[in-house]
């Protein structure tokens, strides 16, 4: 999980690994009936743990990179992500681009059009979450994501 520093993504990922653990849930990850052990790093967003970051990259099979719909810098910067990932991870990586804090959408600074655009062009899955509302989390890490791209 990669992004500017406040996304959420600390957030988005301690939503999904708490539905994991209730008892009346189903498998969070289920393809076709077989379940996928899923390990998930939440890297830091601030540039002076960047090389610690790229490490992460090596060897993993895919990655959500996220922003802020309230915060235009965050978008901007996603290309700089981008590029590192793709420096430094595999070619098959698969990249959810995750457009956090949809609840937030009466101060929204990025229009939806343009992360799908960006998305589109980039050959990324396209996610659109809140990890307040818990909406869309686990649709991140699951077919869902890549049905949308
Ligand atoms: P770093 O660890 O600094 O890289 O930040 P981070 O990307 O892990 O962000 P974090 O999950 O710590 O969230 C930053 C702030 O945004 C916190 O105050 C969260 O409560 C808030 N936040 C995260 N997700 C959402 C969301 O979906 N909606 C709203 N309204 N607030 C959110």
């Amino acid at each position: 999980c990669i992004g500017e520093s406040g996304v959420g993504k600390s957030n988005l990922i301690s939503r999904f690994a708490k539905d994991e653990f209730r008892l009346d849930s189903k498998p969070s990850i289920g393809v076709r009936d077989k379940l996928i052990k899923a390990q998930i790093w939440d890297t830091a967003g601030q540039e002076r743990f960047r090389a610690i970051t790229s490490s992460y990259y090596r060897g993993a099979l895919g990655a959500m990179l996220v922003y802020d719909i309230t915060k235009r810098a965050t978008f901007v910067n996603v290309g700089k992500w981008l590029h590192e990932l793709r420096e430094f991870g595999g070619e098959d990586m698969v990249v959810v681009l995750v457009r956090n804090k949809s609840d937030l959408d009466q101060s929204r600074q990025v229009e939806r059009e343009k992360g799908k655009g960006f998305a589109e062009t980039e050959g990324l899955c396209f996610m659109e979450t809140s990890a307040l509302q818990n909406l869309n989390i686990h649709d991140i890490i699951s077919q869902k994501s890549l049905e949308t791209k």
